[in-house]
C-alpha cells in the first residue's frame, strides 16, 4: 500500500534521511524505533509530504505521490498523529475530533467519530469536556481518534508512549492491533521497544537517518531488546 524507494529528505540544505526503502501493507502494524534525533519524525513527515523528498519515489496505493502536497495525500488516506499530540486544550473533546474532519464527507466523519467513541469509550463520555482536562493517556486517545475521523487507510502515530504509564501504552497498542486486524495499515514511532514488539508485525530501527534494521518482531526482538546497537530503553 505504501512504498518508499531510495527516499532521501531533510530540511532546506540539511539532509536527514538517506536512501530509505520502506513499505507497509494493509493490516500491518509496523513499529519504528530509534534514538532521539535519528529521523523518525522526519520519516513520517516525508510520508505525509509536509517534508518533501529530495530523492527517490513514494508510492501510495499504486500512485506516485512523491511530489504531491500533504493535503492531497491526506485526501488519499494518509493520516498523521503528530509528536506531542497537538490537541487543542481549550476545545472540547468533540471539537478536537471535528478538527480532523476538514474536507471529509460529513457522513464518513460522523461514522468515524462514532467509531472513535467505540474504541475509546472515555472520549464519548467526555465529549463535552475541555480536552485539557483529560489525562495524558486520554489525550493520546483523542489524538488517535482525531486522526481516525478522516477514515485513513494508513495511520501514523508519532511518539505514542511519550509520558504515559506502561499499562496505558499497552492498552493503546491493543487498540491499534484491532485497527490493523481490520485492514488499516499502522505505523507507530516510539523510542521504547518494550510493549510494542508483542503486537507489532514488524519493527524497524532508524539510526542517523538510515533504516538499520527491518524485520518481523521475532527476528528483531533479541537484537532490539539487547539494545546494544541502538541504545534503546529496555523497560
Ligand atoms: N524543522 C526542522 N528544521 C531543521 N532541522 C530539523 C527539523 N526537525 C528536525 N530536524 C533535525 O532532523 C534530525 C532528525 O530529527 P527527527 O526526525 O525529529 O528525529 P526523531 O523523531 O527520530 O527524534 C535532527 O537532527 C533534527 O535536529
Ligand atoms: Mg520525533
Amino acid at each position: 500500500m505504501l512504498e518508499l524507494y531510495s527516499v532521501s529528505s531533510g530540511y532546506g540544505r540539511l539532509p536527514v534521511l538517506f536512501d530509505i526503502n520502506f513499505s507497509v501493507a494493509p493490516g500491518e502494524l509496523v513499529a519504528v524505533l530509534g534514538p532521539n534525533g535519528a529521523g523518525k519524525s522526519t520519516l513520517l513527515k516525508t510520508i505525509l509530504g509536509v517534508v518533501p523528498a529530495s530523492r527517490g519515489t513514494i508510492v501510495f496505493d499504486r500512485t506516485r505521490v512523491t511530489h504531491e502536497p500533504a493535503s492531497g495525500r491526506f485526501v488519499r488516506g494518509i493520516a498523521l498523529s503528530p509528536e506531542g499530540r497537538r490537541i487543542f486544550v481549550n476545545l472540547t473533546v468533540r471539537e478536537n475530533l471535528v478538527t480532523g474532519s476538514s474536507g471529509v464527507a460529513p457522513d464518513v466523519a460522523a461514522r468515524q467519530m462514532e467509531r472513535a467513541f467505540e474504541l475509546f469509550p472515555v472520549l464519548g463520555e467526555r465529549q463535552g469536556q475541555r480536552a485539557g482536562s483529560l489525562s495524558g493517556g486520554e489525550q493520546q486517545m483523542l489524538a488517535i481518534g482525531r486522526a481516525l475521523v478522516s477514515a485513513p487507510r494508513l495511520l501514523m502515530i508519532d511518539e505514542l508512549s511519550m509520558g504515559l504509564a506502561p499499562l496505558v501504552v499497552a492498552g493503546l497498542y491493543e487498540t491499534l492491533r484491532i485497527l490493523a486486524d481490520e485492514g488499516l495499515a499502522v505505523v507507530v514511532v516510539d523510542q521504547f521497544a518494550s510493549k510494542m514488539l508483542a503486537v507489532a508485525d514488524r519493527a524497524c530501527v532508524v539510526e542517523k537517518g538510515r533504516i538499520v534494521l527491518d524485520g518481523t518482531g521475532e527476528e528483531n526482538q533479541a537484537e532490539l531488546l539487547a539494545g546494544a546497537a541502538v541504545g534503546l530503553d529496555r523497560k
